[in-house]
């Protein structure tokens, strides 16, 4: 009895951890299975000869960008960027998030 209670809460606090992983996504995960790489560079991510967006943060608001990755159109009706509407809103704020990071420190940089 004791055995299986045990078993009971582990499994379920597995689920959750799982369920809260899935939830979650990170930028770069987001970043890479949405085929970002296959026309920008971000940070060491993508195609070196890529649209450079490592530093977009400091030029654009996070409300640009987020209206950006959904519907590139609304800012250039000619863009050859496809739209993202099927992302949920957290792969959204993913993306955001990483995209607007602070640029790690040139010393950061060098030890790479
Ligand atoms: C088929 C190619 C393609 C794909 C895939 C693509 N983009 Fe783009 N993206 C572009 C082009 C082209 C531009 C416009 C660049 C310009 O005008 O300088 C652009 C512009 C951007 C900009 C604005 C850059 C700036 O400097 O203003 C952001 C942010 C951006 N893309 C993010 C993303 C993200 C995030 C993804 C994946 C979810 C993605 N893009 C997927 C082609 C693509």
């Amino acid at each position: 009895m004791k055995v299986s209670l045990l078993f009971t809460l582990f499994m379920l606090a597995a689920a959750t951890l799982i369920l809260s992983c899935s939830k979650t996504p990170s930028g770069k995960e987001v970043f890479n299975s949405e085929f970002c790489p296959a026309c920008h560079y971000f940070r060491g991510m993508g195609k070196p000869e890529g649209i450079d967006l490592s530093r977009v943060g400091e030029r654009r608001s996070p409300e640009w960008i987020r209206e950006h990755i959904i519907n590139p159109k609304r800012h250039d009706p000619n863009i050859g960027m496809p739209g993202h509407a099927h992302l949920s809103g957290a792969e959204v704020d993913a993306l955001v998030r990483m995209l607007t990071s602070a640029m790690p420190s040139a010393s950061e940089r060098e030890t790479r």
